[in-house]
This record gives C-alpha cells, structure tokens and sequence, in this order.
C-alpha cells in the first residue's frame, strides 16, 4: 500500500495559471461535495470537487481565490480560481496513476495575507480495492456506516452494539489483517466480539474477504501504514 507515500506532504501545484486577481477574501473554507470518492488509479472523479468560501459571519464571499494542491500526479482542472457568486469554487480532478489515499488540499487567504485550508480525501483504488467497495456497499455498510443513502437505510441506529466506521483508522489500522479475515468469515465471537457482527464465510469467498480488507486498509484515517514497511526519506 502506497498511500504514505502519495500524502507525506509533498504538495506540487499542478499548473501555473495566468494570476488570478480576488476582489474578496473569506476566513473559512467548507466543503460543498465530491470528497471520499473513489476511481481508478489515473481516472478523473465522476464528481468535481467543490468548496465554499465564508467570512466570518458564515456568509458565502464571492471573488475570494482559491488554490488546490495534491500529490504528484494528481491534475486538477483548473488549479486556482476565483469564487462564483455563490462564493463556490469547483475543479475537476484527475487522480495520480498510483493507487491509495490522496489527500488534497484547498486553500485561500484572509484579509491580512494569512492562509486558511480545508484538507479532503479521494480514492485511487485498484481492482482489488473495488471488488471490496462493492462488497462494502453490498453487505457491510449498512451497519458499518451511521448515514442512510438514497438506496439505502442504514441499520446502525438499531443496533445495541456499535460497529466502527471502515475509514477508522484509529480502530482498524490496531486490527491485523488475520484477525480482520477472522472476524468476517467467522463472524464476531470469533475474536470476542458481539454476535451482532455476522459471519460472511458463507456468503464471501476468499478473493472477496481479501478484496474488503483491502477495501478498509485504503479508506483508512489516519492512513494504514503496513508492518514492517520502510519508507525512504526525501
Ligand atoms: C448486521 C450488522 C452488520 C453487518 C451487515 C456487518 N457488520 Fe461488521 N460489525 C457489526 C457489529 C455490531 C460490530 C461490533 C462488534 C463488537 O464490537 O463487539 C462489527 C464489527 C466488525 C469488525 C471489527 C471492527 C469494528 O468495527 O468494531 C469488522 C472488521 C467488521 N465488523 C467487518 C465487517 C465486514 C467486512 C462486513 C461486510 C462483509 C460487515 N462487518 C458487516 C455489525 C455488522
């Protein structure tokens, strides 16, 4: 897994567009959409990605600058723009060829020069990985994620025991990748946990277990760091 090295703050702006010229600064950047979506390694995002500029009455500010960054390879179309009139900017993204994390970083600045960022994730996965999203999206969010979707409700809420979120790093990076196969297949009492978590060894075979922990090792946040992996210094 590579994702340390696609997000170890190596930040490259990807163009040098023409200057731009704001007429307004904000003091807050959010997140409209387009985060945490996943596609294959060198594809572009189905879905741009797309901010928000405030001030510090919560008001969107139009004609603020805003800049993206990423990891190398990453292209993003355009890579610093002004804000709309609804105090929007929006860039196309154009994942590196490396699958992993990436994690990509808006920033502007206020009125005295000082900088503010929003920092967000998207996903290269490889096939592997999208087996086990769609395995995720098939038969474990619906407990795993608190969210209700368009298509689907989420069961969390009804549950007396409650499961962890797959991007939770905290959690899932202290899991190994045997006791993970472990609890899937055999279900929660396995490694002595509730018997709400079910067991998949039925339903999933071995390439499909092996494709969700890959799955859980890629959404991981903070991002998982295999054992015993060097990484070298820049
Ligand atoms: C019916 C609800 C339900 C479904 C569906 C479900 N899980 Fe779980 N899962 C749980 C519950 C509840 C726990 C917490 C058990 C505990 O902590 O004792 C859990 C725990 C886990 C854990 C241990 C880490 C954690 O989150 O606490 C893993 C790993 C896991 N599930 C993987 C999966 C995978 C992979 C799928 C899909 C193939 C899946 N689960 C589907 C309910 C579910």
């Amino acid at each position: 897994m590579l994702a340390l090295a696609l997000c170890a703050g190596c930040k490259h702006p990807t163009s040098s567009a023409p200057a731009l010229k704001p007429t307004a600064s904000g003091t807050a950047i959010v997140l409209v959409g387009g985060d945490k979506q996943l596609g294959s390694p060198g594809s572009r995002l189905s879905q741009p990605l797309q901010f928000q500029v405030n001030d510090n009455l919560g008001n969107a500010v139009t004609g603020a600058e805003v800049e993206i960054t990423g990891p190398k390879g990453v292209i993003f179309d355009p890579a610093q723009v002004l804000t709309d009139e609804n105090g929007q900017a929006t860039f196309k993204v154009r994942l590196g060829g490396i699958s992993g994390r990436y994690e990509l970083t808006a920033s502007s600045r206020d009125a005295h020069g000082k900088p503010f960022s929003l920092t967000v994730a998207e996903f290269a996965a490889g096939y592997q990985e999208q087996v086990g999203y769609e395995v995720n999206e098939k038969y474990c969010s619906r407990c795993h994620d608190q969210d209700s979707t368009v298509t689907q409700v989420s069961n969390y809420d009804n549950l007396a025991v409650k499961p962890h979120s797959f991007s939770n790093g905290d959690v899932y990076n202290k899991i190994t990748a045997s006791d993970l196969a472990t609890i899937i297949t055999h279900g929660g009492p396995a490694i002595n946990r509730s018997a709400l978590m079910p067991p998949y060894g039925w339903t999933l075979n071995k390439a499909e277990t092996q494709a969700v922990i890959a799955y859980i090792r890629l959404v991981s946040d903070p991002p998982y760091v295999a054992p015993g992996v060097v990484y070298a210094k820049h």
